[in-house]
């Protein structure tokens, strides 16, 4: 398997306290694969290393072969890394539409995705187009903010957390949609707490605990082994 993205040993620190002692994976592309884990082993930390947020004090994180450790987040994005934070920050005064036009403008990559691809994808968007981006439900917001992403064109989507906090049937509707996304070619690398979400949709699977990787399979097996589950995953 040639690895779209690869990440070698990373071992990530806030000031003292260390957060991932070497963490390994790979993503091919045209994969969707998740990090799974609790709260607090270490997924959001490992995406923000991937994406030049916070440097790893040791480790690579290789790009279609190269080098991309220590590069500003800005570079990653247009290198074709996207990233959806799970903090579903959007500009909370303007529209839905400007939000889409904003992230359009400062996109330096070209490539397909437009306003109007992005309704299509989400057609809940665009009955609320005008509305101001503040005023939108968890739902729509983790929509907004995943369009915004698209915008940039990339080739690998980082998704933390979609599915937070949001009602089962909004979970449903964000499944079949991400799962769009997937059928049409982009490579995804999704961070979920909740098993049942991420196992829909992933083809392979890598358990976090306590910063380091204690499974990697293909999802069904962790689907099929209940035992494997309570153990790593089961508050
Ligand atoms: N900016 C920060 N400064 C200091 N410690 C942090 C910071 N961000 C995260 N941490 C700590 O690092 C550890 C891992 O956090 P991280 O956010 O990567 O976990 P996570 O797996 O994404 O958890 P969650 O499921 O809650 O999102 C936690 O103990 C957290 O408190
Ligand atoms: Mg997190």
């Amino acid at each position: 398997m040639a690895a779209l993205l690869e990440v070698r040993d990373l071992h990530t620190a806030y000031g003292l306290s260390q957060v991932l002692f070497g963490v390994s994976l790979e993503i091919a592309a045209g994969e969707c694969v998740c990090l799974l884990g609790r709260n607090g082993v270490g997924k959001s930390t490992t995406m923000r290393s991937i994406m030049g947020l916070t440097r790893p004090r040791r480790g690579e994180v290789l790009w279609k072969g190269g080098s991309i450790v220590g590069w500003p987040p800005f570079r990653v994005a247009r290198a074709g890394i996207g990233f959806v934070p799970e903090d579903r920050r959007v500009f909370a005064d303007l529209s839905v539409w400007e939000n889409l036009d904003v992230a359009r403008r400062v996109a330096e990559r070209p490539g397909e995705w437009t306003p109007e691809a992005v309704f299509e994808l989400f057609p809940p968007l665009r009955a609320i187009a005008r509305r101001r981006a503040g005023f939108l439900s968890g739902g729509e917001q983790q929509m907004l903010t995943i369009g915004r992403t698209l915008m940039g064109n990339p080739e690998l989507l980082l998704l933390d957390e979609p599915s937070e906090g949001l009602a089962p049937l909004v979970v449903e509707h964000l499944l079949q949609q991400v799962t769009a996304l997937k059928d049409r070619g982009l490579t995804i690398l999704l961070a979920e707490q909740g098993v049942a979400f991420s196992l829909q949709l992933a083809d392979r699977v890598y358990v976090l605990e306590k910063g380091t990787v204690r499974f990697s399979g293909p999802s069904a097996a962790l689907r099929d082994d209940e035992d494997l589950r309570n153990r790593l995953l089961t508050l």
